[in-house]
C-alpha cells in the first residue's frame, strides 16, 4: 500500500479525488482508507503501483544525537535541528519532523510540550504493547513537529525490552510506517549505553554526536563512536556518522586545544564553526521552551543559523546519496 496526501481543505480534497477518479475512471484505484492525519491532513490509501496526483510523503532523513557524556548539548541539537527541518523559509517546503524521545530524562518532551502525555515511547517498546510508533506521535507545540513522548517510566522498563522492541525503530523506519506523518525524524539518545539508546542506533540513518570541547567530552564522542560502530557492524549497516556536534563552546585555550586534538582525532567530521557558548540559548529552550531563533537576539541567531546549516548539509548529502 502507498499513503498519499490528497489535501488539508475540503475544495482541494474534491478538486485531487476528482482527478484520481479520472486517472481510474471505473474506480479500480480501489481506496480503502481515508483518514484525517494527526497533521489534520486528509489521507486515502490505494494500491500500490497507483498513481495518483496526490503528494506520496517520502522516507526522509533519520537521525539520531547521541553523547557518550551527559550535557552534552544534545538534546539542544534535537531540537534545534527538529526547529531548522521544520522552518519556513523561502523557496523550500517546511519539513514535517516527528521527535522520538529515547531519554528518560524526558527533556525533549518537556520543551515540545505534547497535546498529550498519556502514551509515549514506553508504549511502542514494551512487548506487550499493540501500539506502533505512529500510535504514539502527538503533536507538540512547535510547529509541524510530533513527538513520541518520553517519560520516567521509560526507565524503569529498560530492562523489560525484548529484542523485537529493540528493534521497534528499525522496523518503523524500513517498513515506511509512518512516512505518511513526517518527513524526518530525529532522535534524542540517553547518555547510557543500554537497550534504549541501541533501539534508537538502529533505528537511524545518521549519527550526530554531541560534545563539548573539554577532555571527558572528547573521551565521551569517541566513546559513542565506538557504540555506533559496533551497532552499525551488528544490525545496522544503514548508519553513518554525519558529524560531532561540539556545543556550547568558548574560546577558553583549553576549549582550543581539545577542538584541535578532537580535529585531529574525527577529522573532516568535527562540524565546524563549533556551536558558541551562549547563555541566553538555556533561557530560550530550557526555560522558555522556545526556539533560539524565535526567543530572539542576535546571539541566537547565530546559534541557529548554525544548526540550520547542519540539518541542511545533512540533507544535501542525503540527496546525493540517493
Ligand atoms: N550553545 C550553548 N551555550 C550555552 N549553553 C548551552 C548551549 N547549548 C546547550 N546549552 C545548555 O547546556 C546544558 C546541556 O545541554 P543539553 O541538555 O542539550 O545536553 P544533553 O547532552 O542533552 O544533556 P543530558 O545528558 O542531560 O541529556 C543545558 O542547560 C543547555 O541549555
Ligand atoms: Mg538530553
Amino acid at each position: 500500500m502507498v499513503s498519499y496526501t490528497i489535501g488539508r481543505s475540503a475544495p482541494d480534497v474534491h478538486a485531487k479525488w476528482g482527478c484520481l477518479q479520472r486517472i481510474s475512471p471505473g474506480g479500480d484505484l480501489s481506496p480503502t482508507l481515508l483518514h484525517v492525519t494527526p497533521w489534520g491532513e486528509l489521507r486515502i490509501r490505494l494500491h500500490e503501483g497507483s498513481h495518483g496526483c496526490g503528494e506520496r510523503a517520502g522516507h526522509g532523513m533519520w537521525i539520531a544525537v547521541g553523547k557518550g557524556k551527559g550535557g552534552a548539548g544534545c538534546t539542544t541539537a534535537v531540537l534545534e535541528l527538529a526547529y531548522a527541518a521544520a522552518r519556513r523559509r523561502r523557496g523550500r517546503r517546511p519539513r514535517r519532523v516527528g521527535v522520538i524521545d529515547l531519554d528518560p530524562q524526558g527533556n525533549a518532551t518537556d520543551v515540545l510540550e505534547p497535546e498529550s502525555r498519556s502514551l509515549g515511547i514506553k508504549d511502542v517498546l514494551n512487548p506487550h504493547s499493540p501500539l506502533s510508533l505512529r500510535d504514539v506521535l502527538v503533536p507538540a507545540s512547535w510547529e509541524r513537529i510530533l513527538v513520541a513522548p518520553a517519560d520516567r517510566f521509560l526507565a524503569n522498563r529498560e530492562v523489560d525490552i525484548t529484542a523485537r522492541g529493540i528493534t521497534a525503530l528499525r522496523r518503523a523506519r524500513l517498513s515506511g510506517e509512518i512516512d505518511d506523518l513526517v518527513d524526518d525524524v530525529i532522535i534524542d539518545l540517553p547518555r547510557d549505553v543500554g537497550k534504549l539508546a541501541a533501539t534508537g542506533l538502529l533505528g537511524a540513518e545518521t549519527l550526530f554526536i554531541a560534545a563539548q570541547a573539554t577532555m571527558w567530552g572528547a573521551q565521551g564522542a569517541e566513546e559513542m563512536r565506538y557504540t555506533a560502530e559496533r551497532i552499525s557492524a551488528k544490525g545496522n549497516p544503514d548508519l553513518r556518522i554525519a558529524g560531532f556536534i561540539i556545543s556550547a563552546y568558548d574560546d577558553a585555550r583549553d576549549s582550543k586545544r581539545v577542538l584541535n586534538e578532537m580535529k585531529e582525532n574525527f577529522g573532516e567530521k568535527v562540524i565546524l564553526p563549533p556551536i558558541p557558548r551562549r547563555v541566553r540559548v538555556r533561557e530560550a529552550i530550557e526555560s522558555y521552551h522556545t526556539p533560539c531563533r524565535e526567543y530572539g537576539g542576535e546571539d541566537l541567531v547565530e546559534v541557529s543559523d548554525i544548526y540550520q546549516s547542519v540539518y541542511d548539509r545533512s540533507q544535501e548529502a542525503r540527496e546525493n546519496l540517493k
